[in-house]
């Protein structure tokens, strides 16, 4: 599906992602000031994401770029700073990513972190070995920088409580480096000459409890960062990214699903080039309840755009009768959504441009242990569900240099309603693999009013933030039971709530017994067709967060 939307997209689309944040940036100087950028050299590391998106929280712009990325294509940022992430290699291995020699050359600040602060040791004239105990976990480091150094301790505590996880030192500091901080393990568990410093350990996962402060110091008070990424600077320049794309007279189609992607980058587009945007909902029969209600209230009378409105659930279920395989269902449901759209835009069109709500985690180039590169993925958005390879749109996302809270941010700040920036992911096949068997309207009636259930009572509960997903399935299981005077033989219903970061691990939620109990309660006696309830307690892995 991917490469069906790529070959769909114009020739050199996707060339120099670089140019194109560059351009953001530009257009952000000319809307505002300029917004204050770092980069993050990604050198194989567990944890790069999670310092990008740190800096991000700190209020400044910054993109994880691979070790080996061109200079230009960095300083394209025109970076106030530059970060070394770690890596699951030792600095003197053959064939490991080794400092390119634009980072020390530019002068710019340079925070090295666990191999990152290797390589600065080693091309500064240190010596890094291997310890002889590898560290891998909570540390207590002691911090010897006076408080008159400033640099990234200053304000904190002299003893820290930080996460290593090194199998090499630093055995002697290169010339003119000064040590900052000690563990048990490390004698020198921090090093610092002017702006380059390096840090032994981890300062942007969470069991560094102050690494955020530590990450702080680096921006504000060593890169001179302004902390100017907030949502409002960010949508001044993506507005005039779209109008300056799209021009004056182009239309921009984009599929809305009333997901919290879709529906910020159709709120963006449309504060960009107003009716020019038309936003397609395609109904399913497949949706929570209250959701085509919902979509339709936001987007057609709130925010009053021209949005055209599919109900195709009888369509979707007849595509679906008697398909019991998961895979198929998806299948089936893709084609059919494809199909449906493409009906309903060639109504609406001509439309030059095809928006969506890809993300940052989805167009980012990692850096893998061994150096090479994996090919830069491009997910084909959910919302849209793939479309034909001979279908010409260019492409529109401006959400594409966004992590999920920043997306939700910029949703607010464009006047988006709780109950959809807030919300839940919800699968594109939607309630159709929650029904474990086949899909039809009775059943999907019946997990409709259970899913309601266990969504109001947790949101009552106050949990619904806490909670990555929650959600009722309906199982294909009949059981025997008891209600009043009669014998009952009904559908169980498993009851699935995960905490989770990114979905990619889960745990499942440890609700209080009492909200479970009102849960299982509450469904027995308000659903016909349920009489038994159970509550799923499988991590994942080994378990999915869905059923199928
Ligand atoms: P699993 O079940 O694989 O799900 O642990 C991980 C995340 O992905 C969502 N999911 C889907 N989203 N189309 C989607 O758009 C799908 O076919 C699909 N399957 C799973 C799931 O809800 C969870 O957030």
């Amino acid at each position: 599906m991917a490469k069906q939307l790529e070959a769909a997209t114009e020739g050199g689309e996707r060339a120099g992602l670089a140019g194109e944040s560059a351009h953001l940036l530009d257009l952000a100087e000319r809307a505002d000031e300029r917004v204050d950028a770092v980069v993050v050299l990604d050198f194989g590391a567990q944890y790069g994401q999670l310092i990008t998106r740190r800096v991000r929280e700190a209020g400044v712009y910054c993109e994880l770029l691979p070790f080996d990325a061109p200079a230009e294509r960095a300083l394209a940022l025109e970076p106030r700073g530059v970060i070394l992430s770690g890596g699951p290699n030792s600095v003197y291995a053959p064939g490991a990513p080794q400092l390119p020699d634009w980072v020390l050359e530019s002068g710019l600040p340079v925070l090295g972190i666990c191999y990152g602060m290797q390589l600065l040791a080693r091309a500064l004239g240190g010596r890094v070995a291997a310890a002889t105990r590898r560290e891998f976990g909570p540390a207590r480091i002691t911090v010897t920088a006076g408080e008159a150094d400033g640099g990234v301790f200053a304000g904190l505590p002299r003893e820290l409580d930080v996460w290593m996880s090194h199998g090499d030192r630093i055995e002697a500091l290169p010339p003119g480096f000064a040590p900052l901080a000690t563990s048990a393990n490390s004698p020198c568990a921090a090093m610092a000459r002017g702006h380059l410093i390096g840090l032994q350990f981890h300062p942007e996962v969470a069991h560094t409890p102050r690494g955020k402060d530590l990450i702080r110091n680096f921006l504000y008070d060593v890169c001179g960062c302004r902390g100017n990424w907030t949502p409002a600077n960010f949508i001044e320049a993506a507005v005039a990214e779209v109008r300056e794309r799209v021009g004056p007279d182009a239309r921009v189609l984009c599929g809305l699903s009333g997901g919290v992607d879709s529906s910020v980058a159709a709120a963006l587009i449309h504060r960009a080039i107003g009716d020019r945007l038309t936003p397609v909902f395609v109904n399913n029969g497949l949706l929570r309840e209250g959701e085509p209600e919902l979509v339709r209230e936001v987007f057609g009378r709130a925010f009053g755009m021209p949005l055209v409105y599919a109900d195709a659930a009888g369509q979707f279920l007849e595509e679906l009768a008697g398909v019991t395989d998961p895979e198929q269902k998806r299948k089936r449901i893709g084609e059919t959504f494809v199909r449906v759209f493409e009906a309903h835009a060639a109504g609406a069109g001509p439309f030059e441009f095809l928006a969506q709500g890809t993300l940052y985690p989805d167009v980012i180039e990692s850096a893998t242990p061994a150096g090479t590169r994996t090919a830069q993925t491009i997910k084909t958005h959910h919302n849209v569900g793939g479309l034909p390879a001979d279908m010409r749109f260019k492409l529109i996302e401006p959400l594409k240099f966004l992590f999920k809270d920043e997306v939700r941010a910029v949703g607010r700040a464009l006047g988006l309603p709780a109950e959809i920036v807030d919300r839940q992911p919800f699968p594109g096949p939607g309630l159709a693999v929650r029904i474990l068997g086949e899909v039809t309207a009775p059943a999907l009636a019946t997990l409709r009013r259970a899913d309601a259930i266990v969504r109001a009572e947790i949101e009552a509960a106050d949990l619904a933030r806490d909670i990555w997903q929650f959600f009722a399935v309906l199982l294909p299981v009949r059981t025997v039971g008891v209600m009043g005077d009669g014998r009952t033989y009904a559908q169980v219903c498993a009851i699935r709530a995960v905490t989770s970061e990114d979905a990619m691990t889960a745990d499942w939620a440890r609700l209080p017994y009492d909200l479970l109990a009102r849960l299982s309660n509450r469904i027995v006696n308000e659903v016909p067709g349920i009489n038994r309830v159970v509550y799923d307690v499988t991590p994942k892995p080994p378990g999915t967060i869905e059923w199928e």
